[in-house]
């Protein structure tokens, strides 16, 4: 029993030693961090969510504006980039993520297809054609709130840790 113990926490460090994430900042001035098996940066610049996601694309290979599977990743993201949240820049409390419902008729998406989800409420996103299309994360509580995609908010990139 304590063998495994000492086993899982060595492979568990070893994990750690081993992985990395890219080093550019891509400009935005705040650094990829670690969180989990993959790396988040705050974008300072506030941008139309498209304009958003086409960024995080340019940002590294793979890269992509953040997407999350469960509570734990959610969690992860939320607590690598707060510190790096500039009000004054970013000028709102809300960072684009991943999800939309931009092609599927109003059903809310994460980009990479998958479904999970953390509204703030049971009225987040408000579910009227061309109101709230696209979704941002609160930086202070994790959970999401729908706006309109073409307003600017600052944004969180994510790629593989690597
Ligand atoms: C999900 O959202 C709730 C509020 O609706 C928040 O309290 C919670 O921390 C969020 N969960 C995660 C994993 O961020």
């Amino acid at each position: 029993m304590k063998t495994l113990l000492l086993a899982t926490v060595l492979a568990t460090i070893g994990q750690l030693a081993l992985t990395a994430c890219p080093s550019s900042s891509g400009g935005s001035g705040a650094p990829w961090r670690e969180a989990g098996d993959a790396c988040y940066q705050a974008v300072l610049i506030p941008s139309k969510w498209t304009l958003a996601r086409d960024t995080c694309e340019k940002l590294h290979p793979g890269a992509h504006l953040a997407t999350v599977t469960s509570d734990m990743e959610t969690w992860h993201m939320f607590n690598s980039f707060r510190d790096d949240v500039d009000l004054t820049v970013c000028r709102s409390f809300f960072h684009w993520i991943g999800v939309t419902d931009i092609g599927h008729d109003d059903v809310f998406k994460l980009i990479d297809g998958g479904d999970y989800e953390n509204w703030s409420s049971f009225v987040e996103p408000l579910h009227k054609p061309n109101q709230e299309d696209c979704g941002a994360i609160s930086p202070h509580t994790g959970s999401w709130y729908g706006d309109p995609c073409a307003n600017e908010h600052c944004f969180v990139c994510e790629v593989a840790a690597i």
